[in-house]
């Protein structure tokens, strides 16, 4: 089998796109499976810094085909932005090297709208959404009122349903939340011309997966956001509107639940997360900031899509266990090991305390937040590991972190991060 399915053990912003990159240069195909544009992924390469948050991270290999698959909603402005930015770095961007799949929904004007006029009528109830319009767009496609990118190939059509769906939501955003209404005709005439410039990379795209398996072709379906986002198994309501999870790439591709060979589980050696929601191992004050880093780096602890502050915490096991237990993971990349160089002992969250009583990670948000952290301090290292380029050159105390993290864990540590850039990974196996 030759499917290979990268996913976010924790609440994304793991340093997928790195490993994403890593792996996609052997790929023959890259796709994406879930979420949309409320992804950032960072990929550093020599001294370039690429920020996609729609196209799959293989595009910067030129032998590579990506896919965006169904299960993802697309903004076509944000796609055409970022073919644009692309080429503009150089990167060569044929139709047939990026392909959109039919069944892919479309994100409008009017879902953005409403994303942002929930949450501020949520008021200190609000998700912390991106507000790029996801959650009405996945709303919409299981009302089965949406619109797919086939769509973009029929432009009569296309133009028809623009109407008819902003004059519905024009009804919702201007009597329930008093916002503005939008201009039908205008939005309907900005599709068109995105239908144009986007058609020639519409495709069937189940089909075209199990053609290039039947050729014995490689695939790695690329994960967006993490687990405990997911929309069932997350801590909802403070979740994203899709499924990131090994499943949810199934799903989202039209594989069967056969086809993968590696399922390979991206964490931080700690926590972050961006919006609200329970956090168990959350820090604040100096030990936050320390984590977090100042922002004046890009690899700093700051949302790509949004710019916020990421949330901060310890490692916490009980969390990736449960990741580990819902998405079968056959290995484990642990990233950004150098953020815990200089500290002298390291807190992992071993296990959660409610009422007195051990319990597991669950998706339920309130039983969280009741839920106090139990820790166990790993010993520390003072070296700088960032040029260390295999695991014995690794401090003892920094390689019996991760072989710490695999044994409770029970999955293998395959690849850990010590830097920003692609040279700083250690491959174990
Ligand atoms: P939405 O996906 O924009 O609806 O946001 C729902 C929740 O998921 C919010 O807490 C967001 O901050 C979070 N979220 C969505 N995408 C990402 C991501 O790529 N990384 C981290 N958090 C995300």
């Amino acid at each position: 089998m030759t499917v290979s399915i990268i996913i976010g053990a924790q609440w994304g912003d793991e340093g997928k796109g790195r490993i994403t990159d890593l792996l996609g240069s052997k790929m023959d195909v890259v796709a994406r499976f879930s979420g949309g544009d409320n992804a950032g992924h960072t990929v550093t390469i020599a001294d370039q810094i690429y920020k996609l948050h729609l196209i799959p991270s293989g595009i910067i290999h030129e032998n590579t085909t990506c896919l965006i698959g169904g299960g993802v909603v697309l903004n076509p402005k944000v796609f055409l932005r970022e073919v644009a930015d692309l080429r503009e770095r150089g990167v060569s961007i044929e139709p047939d090297r990026l392909l959109i799949s039919n069944t892919t929904h479309l994100i409008t004007p009017a879902h953005i709208a409403l994303d942002t006029a929930k949450e501020k009528a949520l008021g200190d109830k609000a998700i912390g959404t991106t507000q790029r319009g996801i959650g009405p767009a996945y709303s919409d496609k299981t009302d089965r009122s949406g619109i797919r990118a086939g769509m973009l190939a029929h432009p009569e059509a296309l133009a028809d349903a623009i109407h008819a769906h902003i004059a519905a939501k024009n009804v919702i955003l201007t009597t329930i939340y008093g916002a503005e209404p939008l201009d039908a005709e205008a939005i309907a005439v900005e599709y068109l011309e995105y239908a144009r410039q986007i058609a020639p990379h519409l495709t069937d795209g189940v089909g075209f997966l199990h053609e290039a398996l039947e050729d014995g072709k490689r695939i790695l379906a690329e994960g967006a956001q993490g687990t405990l986002l997911d929309l069932d198994h997350g801590t909802y309501p403070f979740v994203t509107s899709s499924s990131p999870t090994a499943s949810g790439a199934m799903l989202g591709l039209g594989l069967g639940p056969k086809a993968a060979d590696k399922i390979i589980g991206v964490t931080k050696a700690f926590s972050s997360r961006v919006g609200a929601g329970a956090f168990v191992t959350e820090l604040d004050g100096a030990a936050a900031r320390r984590l977090r880093g100042s922002g004046e780096n890009p690899w700093d602890e700051y949302g790509t899509t949004t710019g916020r502050p990421r949330r901060v915490g310890w490692l916490d096991l009980p969390a990736l266990k449960y990741a580990s237990d819902i998405n079968s993971f056959t290995e484990l990349v642990l990233t950004k090991l150098d953020i815990l160089s200089g500290l002298e002992e390291i807190p992992v969250c071993v296990a959660y305390e409610h009422d007195g009583e051990r319990v597991r990670f669950s998706a339920d948000n309130d039983h969280l937040l009741a839920c106090t952290p139990v820790y166990e301090s790993r010993p520390g290292w003072s070296e700088d590991i960032i040029n260390c380029t295999n695991f014995d050159e690794l401090p003892a105390n920094a390689q019996a972190y991760v072989n710490y993290v695999a044994e409770q864990i029970g999955v293998p540590v395959s690849t850990v991060s010590v830097g920003p850039a692609r040279r700083h990974t250690i491959f174990l196996s």
